[in-house]
């Protein structure tokens, strides 16, 4: 079956999440409604009855493996997880040939790769929804459930303001394409030469002026925050590196710096976190932190990525 003849009647069935631009805002909202009673609701509809989801991982992972695994089962599905040093993709096999071939089995692929190029390349070729489990570029199943924490929190996401403190990355980017699409106003604080790739920081911008601002101090940056949102100076991908760490250690959240946010701000880190680094335990640890109900709203996020997108709901 070709994803863009899929047979569902959901305007989002069949459909792959590979870049965040991919679900516009009114579709972000119809998901996080659908999270929501997900997370209401003791007994789970079997909108993944009979379909087998893989969940391949080039990368590792705590919270997405699981709650995609834990989701899919949920679901009434079947979780077929595959490391990527598992597969033939290892060894050279093309992610078109693996696509073609995992989409004979089955219904959906949820996939982290190193690098976005490869996502890319596997969604395309597949005949079934593929779905951005992070990339080198991208995170959207994290801020779906951030968005989920965030309307928890303050009741609504129209007005709300998020600084994103530290460095330009996967998360940056998301935020930066995400955030604004449903109302929110994302600020962005990296320091010189670690700033979001200027071609998304570019977009984001033209889609919302209004919602986009790039704050070089983190002070500055936090003022009128409703969130302080920060994530790892190290992605995945990366070698540690003392010049970057030198950089960013200004832009470290501390309770001096979530001091100068809005009374009552939230801190926010999508974890795994290492404190004294990017964020002092005495903020991640503290009640103004929301970070473990963002780890808990992935599970309930990503069954309605699942269930929208994979499954049969409507
Ligand atoms: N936040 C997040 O994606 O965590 P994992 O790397 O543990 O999946
Ligand atoms: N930026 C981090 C996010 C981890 C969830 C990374 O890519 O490693």
């Amino acid at each position: 079956m070709n994803a863009t003849t899929s047979p569902h009647p959901s305007r989002l069935a069949g459909r792959s999440l590979v870049t965040p631009t991919d679900l516009s805002g009114d579709e972000i909202g119809e998901i996080l409604r659908l999270a929501r009673t997900f997370k209401r609701s003791p007994s789970v509809p079997q909108y993944l009855k009979g379909v087998a989801v893989g969940l391949l991982f080039e990368q590792p992972s705590t919270r997405t493996r699981v709650s995609f695994d834990v989701g899919v089962a949920q679901l009434g599905g079947h979780p077929v997880v595959l490391s990527g040093s598992e597969l033939q993709l290892s060894r050279g096999e093309s992610p078109e040939d693996t696509a073609r071939v995992l989409s004979r089995y089955l219904g959906g692929i949820v996939a982290r790769t190193v690098r976005q190029e490869t996502l890319e390349r596997l969604a395309g070729a597949a005949g079934v929804p593929v779905i951005n489990a992070l990339t080198d570029r991208f995170h959207p199943c994290q801020v779906l459930a951030d968005l989920m924490t965030v309307e928890e929190a303050f009741g609504r996401l129209e007005g709300i303001t998020l600084a994103y403190v530290g460095d330009g990355n996967n998360m940056t980017h998301t935020w930066l394409e995400m955030g604004p699409a449903v109302g929110m106003r994302v600020v962005v604080s990296t320091p010189p030469g670690y700033g979001p790739d200027p071609e998304v920081a570019a977009a984001a911008r033209a889609a919302h002026p209004d919602r986009v601002d790039f704050v070089e101090d983190p002070r500055a940056a936090v003022r009128g925050a409703h969130v302080v949102y920060t994530d790892t100076f190290f992605s995945m991908a990366q070698a540690p590196d003392p010049d970057k760490a030198r950089a960013l250690a200004p832009y470290r959240v501390t309770r001096e710096l979530m001091a100068h946010a809005e009374p009552g701000a939230r801190f926010m880190h999508c974890l795994p976190a290492h404190r004294g680094e990017e964020v002092d335990a005495d903020v991640i640890d503290s009640a103004a932190s929301l970070v473990f109900e963002e780890a808990e709203n992935r599970l309930h996020a990503q069954k309605a990525v699942l269930a929208a997108l994979v499954g049969n709901w409507r």
